[in-house]
C-alpha cells in the first residue's frame, strides 16, 4: 500500500523518482504524484488514476531539471482516490512537501488545531497536517530534521513520512513508525523507498530503519537518529536481487513469471538447510535449542494466502512434532484474548514482512511473553525485525498483487520449521527427517511438470470464462489448497469462488452446486485411502446435481476418472507435500482466466500488494 521514494544526488531526480514509483505501482495505488525542490521553489504535480496519467501531466506541465525530489503512489485511506487527495500535499507557502504512507490517527485533533491558527487545508487526507506542523517547526529551529522530529512526536498511528523543503536543496528526510522504508545507499546520491526495488536499479547496499527513527539524506551523507535526535545504530545489508528479478522478463505479467519461477523459489528456500549427513541446519534460528525444546504449543498468525499456508503447516507440525498448533488471522488474534506464555511459538508467516495485522499480532504475542518467530520474504521488514527468530524464505522479489511463489516458500520454510521442531524433541529419526528432505528436493521438478503441462489449465480457464461461480473442495491439506484457489480467483478474476471442506458439503454448500457449475476437487493421494474413497463419493455427489467437476489427482489413480469432467494430473508426492504442486494448476487457471476477461492481472482492482494498515 502507497508507494514512497525520496532521492538526492546528481541525477534528474524527476527521472529515479519516476522510475521508483514505476517499480512500486505493485503495492496497489489510485494516485499519484511527484515534488521537486528547485531554485527555493518547490515544483510539484499529482494526478489521480495509473502513473501514465501523472506523466501526461508531466508532459504538459514540464517540471524544472532538479537533482532532488519526492514521489508517492496512493491508496486512498483518507478521503477519495482524486486529484487534490494525492500526494505530495504542501504548507500554506508551498515550501513544505510531505509524502505518507500510514494513517495519522490524531489528524481530526491536529487539524483543528492548526485551522484555529489560521492554516488553509486544501485536502481531505490525514497526511496535509504533516506539512503545515513541519512548517511551524521550522519557526522554532531552521533544522529540517530538527521539525520533522519535533512534528513526528506529536503524531499517533502508523506512518512512513518523507519531507522535502524548498529551501533545503540537497537534503529529504523520511521518518518511520510502523510502516515501512528503506535506505538506499549509492555513491554521492542517496535513496529512500518503501522497499529496495524503489531503487534497486542504482544500489543493492541497503539499510534498515527500526520504529520511530528519523533518517537525513543529502548526497554524501545518511543520518539516523530516534525521534528525539539521538543517533541511533543502523544495520546496513546487501540485496541479494538485482533489476532483473525486478522486471518481467519478456512476460506479459509479473504473475506468470512468477508462477514459472516456483521451482527456483522451493529450491532456494531449501538451499543449505542440511548438513551432509541430513541434519537440519537454520542459519537466521536465533532460538536456542533448549527454547525450542520448551515450546508446547504453536499459533500461526498470518493473513490471506500466508494464513492459508500456515493452514497446510498446521497438518504437517502437528503430525510430525505432535506439538499443538493453531492457525490464526492475524487481524482477529489480539482482540480474542490468546492463551499465551513462554512456552507458546507464534509463528507469523509474511511474505512482504509488512502487513499490520499480522506485526500487530506478533507485537501482542511478545507483550504476552510468547516467543515469536517469522517465515518472510523480505530482508530488513519490520516483522523479521521484531521476532525472536527468522526462517527467509529465498523467492526473490514478489512484484505481482497475488501470491504465488511466496505461497509455495512459506509452505516449505513453515515444513523446515516442523522438521527442525521434530529434530531438536527428538520426535523424528534423523532417516525419516532425510527422507522427507529428499522428497521435498524432488518437489521442484513436480512443478515443473505442471507448468510444462500449464496448456490444458489455459484451455480450461478459456471454456469456463462465462462461469458466475466456482468451487473448490479438498480433504485434509487438499482443503486450505481449495481455500487458496478459490482466493486467487476472486481476487483475480473477480468471480465468486469459494473453498470447502469436501466433508463439509452436505452441511450447507452442496445447496449451491446447480447445473455447470465449475467445482475443483483436490483428491489426496491414494496413501490415504479413507480419504480418497470419501472424496470419491464428494465428486459424485456434486456431479449428480449437474456440477462440472474438475478434478486434480495423482498419476496412477484412476479410481475418480468416471466422475471426472475434466482432469489435471498431479506427480505422485507424500501425502503431506501435495500443496506444493496442487495449488500450480489453480495458479495458472486463476491467471489465465483473468487475463482472459481483460483484467489487470498484477494489480487486481482495490488490492494492494502489503496491506500497511489495519
Ligand atoms: C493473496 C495475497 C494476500 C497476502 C496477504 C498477506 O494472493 O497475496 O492475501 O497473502 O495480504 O500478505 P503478506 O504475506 O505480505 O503478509
Amino acid at each position: 500500500m502507497c508507494g514512497i521514494v525520496g532521492y538526492v544526488g546528481h541525477r534528474p531526480a524527476l527521472d529515479v523518482v519516476m522510475a521508483g514509483l514505476r517499480r512500486l505501482e505493485y503495492r496497489g495505488y489510485d494516485s499519484g504524484g511527484i515534488a521537486l525542490v528547485h531554485d527555493g521553489q518547490m515544483a510539484s504535480a499529482k494526478k489521480a488514476g495509473k502513473l501514465a496519467n501523472l506523466a501526461a501531466v508531466l508532459a504538459e506541465q514540464e517540471l524544472p531539471a532538479s537533482s532532488t525530489g519526492i514521489g508517492h503512489t496512493r491508496w486512498a485511506t483518507h478521503g477519495a482516490p482524486n486529484d487534490r487527495n494525492a500526494h505530495p500535499h504542501l504548507d500554506d507557502e508551498g515550501r513544505i512537501a510531505v509524502v505518507h504512507n500510514g494513517i495519522i490517527e490524531n489528524f481530526a485533533t491536529l487539524r483543528d488545531e492548526l485551522e484555529r491558527a489560521g492554516h488553509e487545508m486544501l485536502s481531505e487526507t490525514d497526511t496535509e497536517v504533516v506539512a503545515h506542523l513541519v512548517r511551524d517547526e521550522l519557526e522554532k529551529t531552521p533544522d529540517l530534521s530538527d521539525a520533522v522530529r519535533a512534528a513526528c512526536r506529536r503524531l499517533e498511528g502508523a506512518f512512513t513520512l518523507v519531507i522535502a523543503d524548498a529551501q533545503r536543496p540537497d537534503v529529504v528526510v523520511g521518518a518511520r513508525r510502523n510502516s515501512p522504508l528503506v535506505v538506499g545507499r549509492g555513491e554521492g546520491e542517496n535513496f529512500l523507498g518503501s522497499d529496495v526495488s524503489a531503487f534497486i536499479e542504482y544500489t543493492r547496499e541497503a539499510i534498515e530503519l527500526g520504529q520511530d527513527q528519523v533518517v537525513t539524506i543529502t548526497p554524501g551523507s545518511i543520518d539516523v537518529t530516534d525521534f528525539h535526535g539521538d543517533p541511533v545504530q543502523v544495520t546496513p545489508y546487501h540485496v541479494d536481487w538485482d533489476v532483473s528479478a525486478a522486471e518481467k522478463g519478456g512476460y506479459d505479467w509479473f504473475m506468470l513469471k512468477e508462477i514459472d519461477e516456483q521451482p527456483q523459489a522451493v529450491a532456494d528456500t531449501l538451499l543449505g538447510r542440511h548438513t551432509p549427513e541430513g541434519r537440519l541446519q537454520l542459519d537466521e534460528m536465533r532460538l536456542s535449542d533448549d527454547e525450542l525444546r520448551d515450546i508446547d504449543k504453536i499459533i500461526v498468525v498470518a493473513c490471506g494466502t500466508a494464513a492459508y499456508a500456515g493452514h497446510v503447516a498446521k497438518y504437517a507440525i502437528e503430525h510430525w512434532t505432535r506439538i499443538p498448533c493453531e492457525v490464526e488471522l492475524a487481524s482477529e488474534f489480539r482482540y480474542r484474548d490468546p492463551i499465551l506464555d513462554r512456552s507458546t511459538l507464534v509463528v507469523a508467516i509474511s511474505q512482504s514482512g509488512e502487513t499490520m495485522d499480522t506485526l500487530q499480532a506478533i507485537r501482542y504475542a511478545r507483550q504476552q511473553r510468547a516467543r515469536v518467530l517469522s517465515i518472510c520474504n523480505t530482508n530488513g521488514s519490520t516483522i523479521p525485525r521484531e521476532s525472536d527468530a527468522v526462517i527467509y524464505t529465498h523467492a526473490g522479489p514478489e512484484i505481482a498483487v497475488a501470491s504465488t511463489k511466496g505461497f509455495l516458500a512459506q509452505v516449505v520454510a513453515c515444513y523446515l520449521l516442523g522438521l527442525y521442531l521434530a529434530q531438536i524433541k527428538g520426535i523424528k529419526y534423523g532417516d525419516e527427517i532425510a527422507a522427507i528432505i529428499a522428497a521435498l528436493e524432488k518437489i521442484p521438478a513436480g512443478i515443473q511438470r505442471l507448468l510444462d503441462e500449464g496448456d490444458q489449465v489455459r484451455k480450461l480457464a478459456a471454456e469456463l470464462a462465462d462461469s458466475r461461480s466456482v468451487l473448490f473442495l479438498g480433504r485434509h491439506v487438499g482443503y486450505p489448497v481449495a481455500l487458496e484457489g478459490a482466493l486467487k480467483l476472486k481476487e483475480l478474476a473477480y468471480i465468486h469462488a469459494e473453498g470447502f471442506a469436501a466433508g463439509e458439503l452436505k452441511h450447507g454448500p452442496i445447496a449451491v452446486v446447480g447445473d455447470g457449475i465449475p467445482v475443483f476437487v483436490v483428491v489426496p493421494p491414494r496413501a490415504r485411502d479413507q480419504l480418497q474413497e470419501k472424496i470419491v463419493s464428494n465428486i459424485q455427489e456434486v456431479r449428480a446435481r449437474g456440477a462440472r467437476t474438475i478434478v486434480l489427482v495423482e498419476d496412477g489413480d484412476d479410481d475418480v476418472v468416471p466422475y471426472a469432467d475434466h482432469v489435471i494430473r498431479l506427480p505422485q508426492v507424500p501425502t503431506l507435500l501435495q500443496p506444493l504442486v496442487a495449488t500450480v494448476p489453480l495458479q495458472i487457471f486463476a491467471c489465465e482466466l483473468a487475463d482472459q476477461l481483460g483484467h489487470d492481472v498484477d494489480q487486481p482492482r482495490n488490492l494492494a500488494k502489503s496491506v500497511t494498515v489495519e
